[in-house]
């Protein structure tokens, strides 16, 4: 592999001040070590040794306008002119949370928090306050955050409605909360009929349903997944792509639902929140999605689609045994030795096998991905990235063959 003695050197220093030595726990599993960054533009990312790269980790999801886009820089410089923060009304967040609605299809309304643990603490809040129930179902493999887990929890699998339908039966359950594509555990698809019968369930049995939507939405479609899948949950959770890069959350449903909040039975607070500069970055990136009818992200699909099937055929020239799960803006490669995280050095400790064989390849070869071998694509990755990426892919798998 190519030395990177600046980041290594920076890492180490990094562990003396900084516990762990990263800012989030999942950055301490990069191959080889965590790196060092110093600018960032468009689909490429530069580190302290020079190197650039092709970036497919889009800061886990956020940026799906890729880096540093001149649009939203113009707006953030303008609103920092003006002050950024007042802790106090402006006209922006209203604005947003107008467009919020037009675009949501579980919308009548919305709460704006920062990231998106806050706003799925939120959501159960305002389940729990809705129902008069405490426990909350959710789905093995499903990430929502990184608050204290709850103990009024059930965990189930997920793909499996009979089982949710016995939970269910008990009536205790204030909300049933999933990612409606698995994101965070392998990238999987909702089995046909799945996200609807959740859907009928919680309506039978007078349970909330919440989609967590930080990863699929204003990613997989503009409205995300419950408009691509057609299900309407009553609460959902955004994060990440809503600002391109900024930190806002939010939590969208019905007026009858939110009238909690509006009430003030369910307190929701925070220093941070309908920050004026994150709001304009917001704005700025909804008008650039929804140009044109979403000509953006339908571009960064049919990218992903040729990407996808472009990385399948070289894995086979060099036979390597590979599968993609997901969707054309986010999916994951999958090869058959992994091993099930079993332990909280999983969380943390570089992958092994074929996987880091292949992400140390491509790291060398120029791309960014991130360790658990997800992909995002953005709407700013063209015909020069796909064809260098696939020129790097074929150059990974054929040292991953070679390993
Ligand atoms: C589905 C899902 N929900 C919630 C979160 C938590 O969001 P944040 O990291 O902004 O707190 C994440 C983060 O990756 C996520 O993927």
């Amino acid at each position: 592999m190519i030395a990177r003695e600046r980041s290594l050197a920076l890492f180490e220093r990094a562990q003396r001040a900084l516990a762990s030595g990263v800012s989030s726990a999942f950055r301490a599993k990069s191959v080889p070590h965590p790196l060092y960054f110093e600018s960032a533009s468009g689909p490429r990312m530069t580190d302290v040794d020079g190197h650039t790269y092709i970036d497919y980790t889009l800061s886990w999801g956020l940026l799906i306008l890729g880096h540093a886009h001149p649009a939203v820089e113009r707006a953030v410089a303008a609103q920092l002119r003006r002050g950024w923060s007042y802790g106090a009304q402006h006209e922006g967040e209203i604005r947003v949370a107008e467009k919020l609605v037009e675009l949501i299809p579980c919308a009548d309304q919305v709460v704006f928090s920062n990231t998106g643990t806050e706003a799925v603490q939120v959501a159960f809040r305002i389940a729990r306050a809705c129902t008069g129930r405490s426990r909350i179902l959710r789905f093995q493999g499903h990430y929502h955050g990184w608050m204290e887990p709850s103990p009024d929890t059930v965990i189930l699998p997920w793909n499996d409605a009979a089982a949710v339908e016995k939970a269910l039966e008990a009536r205790d359950i204030a909300a049933v909360i999933t990612e409606p594509i698995l994101c965070n555990g392998g990238c999987i698809l909702p089995a046909p009929g799945y996200l609807e019968a959740l859907r009928e369930l919680a309506t039978r049995y007078g349970t909330l349903l919440i989609f967590d939507e930080v990863i699929t939405g204003f990613r997989v479609a503009l409205g995300g997944a419950q408009q691509r899948y057609g299900v309407t949950p009553d609460l959902a959770t955004f994060g990440k792509a809503v600002a391109a890069g900024f930190p806002l959350s939010v939590v969208a449903g019905r007026a009858e639902i939110l009238h909690v909040v509006a009430s003030g039975k369910v307190m929701h607070g925070g220093s941070f929140n309908g920050n004026p500069v994150v709001l304009a970055a917001s704005e700025t990136a909804l008008e650039e999605l929804a140009r044109d009818n979403g000509a953006a992200l339908a571009r960064a699909a049919d990218y992903g689609r040729r990407l996808r099937a472009g990385l399948e055929a070289a894995a086979a020239r060099h036979g390597v045994p590979l599968t993609i799960h997901g969707v054309e803006t986010v999916f994951r490669l999958s090869f058959p030795d992994e091993g099930s995280v079993t332990d909280a050095r999983g969380l943390t400790t570089p992958p092994r096998g074929l996987l880091g064989a292949f992400l140390g390849a491509a790291l060398d070869a120029g791309l960014f991905l991130l360790p658990d071998g997800r992909w995002y694509i953005s709407t700013v990755h063209g015909e020069t990235e796909l064809e260098e990426t696939l020129a790097a892919a074929d150059q990974a798998f054929a040292a991953v063959r070679e390993s």
